[in-house]
């Protein structure tokens, strides 16, 4: 799962996919494009919108993408048209390209950061709705 700063829209969404499916069965982790917040935990307004839903993202810290993690992970969900332009620049071969997706297909996950808690909100609603299908396929419900 990847945004910008890995502290807003990512950790979110790896909170929610993990919360869907069996920890032994699958590795998800989350990335930002950008350093400014290495190391950083969560957005205080994203741990809440969590909490209130029952998961805890707080010992999550923000960590940036890397060449790596092409091969560490098959799929690359990006959260808007940013990142996967910032992605795909760092990809060394059509397989690698492949792997990277917007995670609602043709829609933006909006950046909350400079918004309020009902932006955080909104973006939890969206992520949860597409978390819950991203589990149905790989769970192949
Ligand atoms: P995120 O949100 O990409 O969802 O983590 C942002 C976090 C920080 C900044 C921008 C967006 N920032 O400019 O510091």
């Amino acid at each position: 799962m990847v945004c910008l700063g890995n502290i807003c829209r990512s950790p979110l969404a790896e909170g929610i996919l993990k919360s869907k499916v069996p920890k032994e069965k699958f590795f998800i982790d989350s990335a930002g494009t950008a350093s400014y917040h290495i190391g950083s935990p969560p957005d205080k307004r994203s741990i809440e919108v969590a909490k209130i839903n029952g998961i805890d993202i707080s010992n999550q810290r923000a960590r940036a993408f890397n060449k790596n993690d092409f091969e560490s992970f098959n799929i690359i969900y990006v959260m808007d048209s940013q990142n996967y332009i910032d992605i795909m620049s760092m990809c060394k071969s059509k397989e690698e390209e492949a792997k990277v997706k917007l995670i609602l297909g043709d829609q933006n996950v909006p950046d909350p950061y400079y918004g309020n808690i009902s932006d955080f909100k909104a973006v939890y609603s969206l992520l949860n709705k597409i978390c819950e299908e991203i589990s149905g396929e790989l769970l192949n419900v």
